[in-house]
């Protein structure tokens, strides 16, 4: 049976699956202004850590707005040179731009599970993506609760892991001399992350492995490649079980909007092949620099932080 939640103000909290996820129905995003409705929403993406909107008529300016209803907006991404023009904060996850990149469509811009750009010493707090063009059938995204992946680790385990500092950083496939990867260098974005991170609102410890971004290094900092590689693969694993996730279908107008600190999120590359062009606008929010469960910081090996306005 589903569980519909009246938070009382016209709002009403759909749960989608027993660890996360949740769809949040009877708001309209150009009108989402009230302070009510704000906390509403930050009350459900905290207790959900993924929410999702449907039918949303919105484009590249509203959605930037509601944004910044929750925070400072970012410029789209570290490494983006075409944003929308008038719009530096938008980046196109597009199917067409892969396509004369290399040569062949891909469902997203990356086909591994992440958390969005833990390579900066300060990754996004969140992320809001749009959906506009979609293939008739695949290209759905999956969200996992890396809350509930830690909390349900053996006490031992998460003693451990509450301990451990992992390397992350880019692993770019461009092609060598292209701008992209002329980009990825130069800003050369390297840091260590305490493998479980305290959500600086809600208290709660996330088992903060984002697998996209570490599986390049593969590094633990004080243990051998072997030992690191070893304990990555299982906390890859934990953090991505099936039933720590959900799934989202999207329809043009569909948003979602995640919380970066507590989840990874994984664009299933299951479109590309199709041929199906497949379009969405990401738009995230400057994040703070993660701690640790006895309060020590990341550490940046290399590059510069991310600000927002
Ligand atoms: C993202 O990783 O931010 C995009 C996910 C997707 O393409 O579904």
């Amino acid at each position: 049976m589903t569980e519909l939640k009246d938070v009382g103000l016209g709002l009403d909290v759909v749960p989608l699956a027993g660890y996360i996820g949740a769809e949040i129905r009877g708001v309209d995003l150009r009108e989402a202004h009230e302070a009510g409705v704000i906390e509403e929403i930050r009350n459900a993406l905290h207790t959900y850590k993924v929410v999702f909107f449907r039918d949303q008529e919105i484009g590249h300016a509203e959605q930037i707005a509601f944004a910044r209803r929750f925070g400072k907006v970012t410029p789209a991404h570290p490494h983006e040179e075409e944003p929308p023009a008038g719009f530096p904060e938008i980046l196109p996850i597009d199917s067409r731009r892969y396509e004369s990149r290399l040569g062949r469509k891909r469902t997203s811009y990356d086909s591994s599970w992440h958390t969005d750009v833990t390579a900066l010493v300060n990754p996004p707090a969140a992320s809001i993506l749009r959906a506009d063009i979609l293939p008739p059938y695949g290209g759905d995204t999956a969200w996992t609760n890396l809350v509930a992946a830690y909390e349900n680790l053996p006490k031992e385990l998460r003693d451990f892991v509450d301990t451990i500092d992992i390397k992350h950083q880019f692993n770019t496939r461009a092609t060598e001399g292209s701008q992209r990867e002329r980009k990825v260098r130069e800003a050369n974005l390297v840091t260590y992350h305490p493998a479980v991170r305290v959500h600086p609102e809600t208290g709660e410890r996330a088992l903060f492995v984002s697998p996209g971004f570490t599986r390049g290094a593969r590094e633990i900092r004080g243990f051998t490649p072997s030992q690191s590689e070893g304990i990555l693969k299982v906390l890859w694993d934990e953090a991505t079980k099936t039933e720590y996730t959900v799934r989202l279908r999207w329809a043009p107008g569909t948003v979602a909007f995640w919380d970066n600190r507590a989840t990874s999120h994984l664009a299933i590359p299951d479109a590309g092949h199709l041929g199906h062009d497949r379009v969405l606008y990401r738009v995230t929010l400057e994040g703070d620099v993660p701690k640790g469960v006895d309060g020590r910081s990341s550490e940046s090996v290399s590059g510069e932080p991310f600000y927002g306005s």
